[in-house]
């Protein structure tokens, strides 16, 4: 009676890896109790998010080797893995919403988000151009949510603008505004098959874990430019930064509960260190409490399940 905080099956987006193939259900070992998908299973997996009330999926494609190349342009092609899981998902499930990510590491031959030049350096504005395009490759698709991982600067108003010349005004950018250049991703690079490819790291377009005050500068930025909702990545580790968000800002604020933030509860549940139902449902209240709209969470089918009494 006086719980100020509610968690429902509607408060979560759960993210699914797509892969070549038919049939095929590929475990991937870092995230213990996640697997790729082949387009003809996502339906299922769409069906699924509809019975359990999850209101969104993510869809993150683990594009084949010989595909990536240095200017991603496998990002480009309309019939790819992505597009393919977007029209999958939507025919079997119209009312669950599909967000797609806007990125280029899922196709550079070197794993970063973006083109990078001859020192490896990630080159904004040349990015940014293809990010637009990538972002309308989905759209057609038929995504309802664009959602840039990239940290790019200015991608957010370039793609806004190219959705609505492009017959798209309704399709919502939901940015990774506050993205941190984070150790917590290892197995969702596993998951979308970039972690042996990246040279380096990602931290001349990721924030420093050290930055708030940035972080409401990345946020301001995104919503001037048209952004809808915005999100804070991680997840856990980052909970002041969205209460922070969203007292500043009073708009959607969304969490993204990592890959490591996943296999960190995983790993404890395992070693019988924690109950495993009592861990997801109390993090993910936790992400209500400190503002989340919603969140993001490999964790998502379970805790639908335990909320719903299954
Ligand atoms: C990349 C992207 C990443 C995640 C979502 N989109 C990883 C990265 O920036 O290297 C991480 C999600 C997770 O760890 O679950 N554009």
């Amino acid at each position: 009676m006086v719980a100020e905080t509610m968690l429902s099956p509607a408060d979560l987006i759960w993210p699914l890896f797509i892969c070549e193939g038919q049939g095929v259900e590929e475990p991937i070992s870092t995230l213990p109790g996640v697997s790729r998908w082949s387009v003809d299973l996502i339906a299922g997996r769409a069906k699924e998010a509809r019975e359990l009330g999850i209101p969104c999926i993510a869809l993150f494609p683990n594009t084949p080797h010989d595909l990536r190349t240095e200017d991603a342009r496998e990002a480009l092609n309309a019939d790819n893995l992505i597009c393919r899981a977007v029209k999958a998902a939507k025919d079997a499930a119209p009312e669950v919403g599909v967000l797609t990510d806007v990125a280029l590491d899922p196709y550079t031959s070197h794993g970063h988000d973006g083109i990078v030049d001859e020192g490896g350096y990630v080159l904004n504005d040349t990015t940014s151009a293809i990010l637009t395009d990538q972002a309308l490759v989905q759209a057609e698709a038929g995504a309802d949510i664009i959602a840039p991982s990239d940290m790019m600067d200015g991608r957010v108003g370039a793609i806004r603008a190219a959705l609505e010349q492009g017959g798209h005004a309704n399709v919502q950018i939901m940015a990774y505004a506050a993205k941190y250049a984070s150790a917590f991703y290892g197995p969702f690079r596993d998951a979308v098959g970039s972690r042996g490819l990246l040279k380096g790291d990602k931290k001349t377009y990721q924030m420093d874990p050290a930055n708030a005050l940035e972080a409401l500068r990345e946020v301001a930025l995104d919503l001037a430019e048209g952004a809808d909702t915005v999100m804070v990545k991680p997840g856990l580790p980052y909970l002041d930064i969205v209460r922070r968000v969203k007292e500043r800002f009073e708009v959607p604020v969304f969490a993204y509960q990592v890959s490591g933030e996943y296999a960190m509860l995983e790993a404890a549940a395992a070693a019988g260190a924690g109950e495993r139902e009592a861990l997801v449902l109390e993090t993910l209240m936790s992400f209500k409490r400190a503002g989340c709209s919603g969140v993001l969470s490999y964790h998502a089918p379970l805790a639908a399940r335990l909320l719903a009494g299954r």
